[in-house]
C-alpha cells in the first residue's frame, strides 16, 4: 500500500506502523511529519508546554545495562541535592513561568528516600503557590518502580503526574537489558498501579536499542495505545561508556543517522495513533542532533523540558555520553530562546500546567 493511503487509514495496523517507521525518502518522511503535525493541532492545539527538570540525585540501586548512572558505574561521583536546594530550583522554575516541574532521580526505595521525596513534593507545592499559579507548580515525578503505598503517598503530597518508561515493550529485549532482579511484569504492574491511583501516567521507550527491530517499535506504539497512557517521553538510545553495552559502540556509530530519523518517525507515528497525549521532545534527541528538540516538536511533540539541574550535578547525571552538553541552565533562557526564535512559530504555555488532554477526555468517558 502506498504511504499516502496508509496515512488516510482511521486506525493503523501493526503492519501500517512498521511501514511508516521504515520510510526512507525525505519527501515521504515529510508527508508523515505534516500529517502528525496536523493531528497534533487538531487534538492538542499549537501550544508547547514547559517542564523544568531537576535531576536531584544520581544515586541508584538498579543496574540497567544501558545506563550511565547504574549502580556498578564506578567513575560516577554520586550526589544528592538537599531539600533547600530543590525548593530554590522549584521557585526559580515557577518564576520563569515554566508552570510545571519534573522531579527525577536514580532509583531508591528505602524509607529515608520515600520520606524525603514525599516531604519535598509537599514543600514544592506550598512554596510555589502564587497569583499566577494558585495551585503551585504542576509536579511530574520520575523516581522509578516503587510500592503502591509510596506511589499513594507521593500522589497525596501533590505529584499528579508520573513518568515511568517501559524502555521496550518486548519482554525478551527488556530482559536482555536488565539484571534478573528487574522484571518486565513489575514495570507494567507499576504503570497500572499509577493509573489506578489517579496519576496522569507517562511511559516511553528507547529507540535504536541493541537487538531492537522495527516490529518491536511498532509493538511499542501499540503498547502505548493499549495501556491508554496520557504522556509519552522517548528518545534515541545513546551509548554510555560506563556500561556493559559499550561493546556495541562501532555498530552504534554507523547507525546514528538512522536512529535519529527513526526517533522522529516514532514521535510522528505515536501522535497519529494516540492523538491527544502529551509527547515530550527529549534531551536525548537534542544530544544526537543539535536541531533535535525543535525537530521533535515539528514531528508532533508538544512538551519541552529545559534542565534546571545545577551544572556541577548535571555533569554527574550522564545517563549517556554528552548528555550534559545540552545546556539550558547556564544560559538560562537558553532552552527557551531556542523556542522563541522564528524557527518555531508556536505559542508557549507559560504559567500553565499543560496537562494531557487525553487524561480528561478519558475521565469524561467513564
Ligand atoms: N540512552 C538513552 N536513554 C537512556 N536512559 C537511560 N540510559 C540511557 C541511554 N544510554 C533513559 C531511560 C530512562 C530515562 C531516565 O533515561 O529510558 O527511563
Amino acid at each position: 500500500m502506498k504511504i499516502e493511503k496508509i496515512l488516510k487509514n482511521k486506525r493503523l495496523s501493526r503492519e501500517d506502523i512498521a511501514r511508516l517507521l521504515s520510510i526512507k525518502s525525505p519527501e515521504t518522511i515529510e508527508l508523515l511529519r505534516v500529517k502528525a503535525y496536523e493531528t497534533l493541532i487538531e487534538n492538542c492545539g499549537e501550544k508547547v508546554f514547559l517542564r523544568g527538570i531537576v535531576e536531584f540525585s544520581n544515586v541508584c540501586s538498579n543496574d540497567c545495562y544501558y545506563c550511565g548512572i547504574r549502580k556498578s558505574a564506578q567513575k560516577v561521583k554520586r550526589y544528592s541535592l538537599d531539600k533547600a536546594e530543590i525548593i530554590e530550583i522549584a521557585k526559580r522554575c515557577a518564576k520563569m513561568g515554566y508552570g510545571s516541574i519534573v522531579v527525577q532521580s536514580g532509583e531508591r526505595d528505602d524509607a529515608k528516600f520515600i520520606d524525603f521525596v514525599e516531604d519535598t513534593i509537599r514543600t514544592i507545592k506550598e512554596k510555589t503557590k502564587s497569583d499566577k499559579l494558585p495551585n503551585g507548580l504542576g509536579i511530574t515525578l520520575c523516581v522509578g518502580e516503587q510500592s503502591e503505598e509510596a506511589y499513594r503517598r507521593f500522589f497525596e503530597a501533590g505529584a499528579h503526574r508520573y513518568l515511568l518508561r517501559v524502555e521496550t515493550s518486548d519482554k525478551r529485549l527488556y530482559e536482555s537489558l536488565h539484571p534478573k532482579e528487574m522484571s518486565f511484569e513489575n514495570r507494567v504492574k507499576c504503570l497500572k498501579t499509577l493509573k489506578k491511583i489517579g496519576y496522569q501516567v507517562g511511559t516511553g521507550v528507547m529507540i535504536g536499542l541493541p537487538g531492537q527491530t522495527i516490529e518491536n517499535l511498532a509493538d511499542d506504539v501499540l503498547f502505548f495505545r493499549d495501556m491508554d497512557v496520557d504522556m509519552i517521553g522517548m528518545g534515541p538510545y545513546l551509548l554510555s561508556k560506563n556500561t556493559p553495552l559499550k561493546s556495541y559502540e562501532k555498530k552504534y556509530i554507523r547507525r546514528k543517522d538512522d536512529i535519529y530519523s527513526l526517533s522522529l518517525k516514532m514521535i510522528a507515528v505515536t501522535r497519529l495513533v494516540l492523538k491527544d497525549v502529551n509527547i515530550a521532545s527529549t534531551t536525548a534527541l537534542q544530544t544526537i542532533n543539535s536541531n533535535g528538540r525543535l525537530a521533535g516538536l515539528s514531528f508532533g511533540a508538544n512538551v519541552f523540558m529545559p534542565s534546571l539541574t545545577p551544572s556541577e550535578s548535571r555533569k554527574e547525571y550522564n545517563l549517556y555520553e554528552d548528555k550534559h552538553k545540552v545546556d539550558d541552565t547556564d544560559k538560562y533562557k537558553g532552552g527557551l530562546s531556542v523556542l522563541e526564535t522564528d524557527k518555531i512559530k508556536r505559542p508557549i504555555g507559560y504559567d500553565e500546567w499543560g496537562d494531557s488532554p487525553r487524561f480528561f477526555k478519558k475521565n469524561e468517558r467513564k
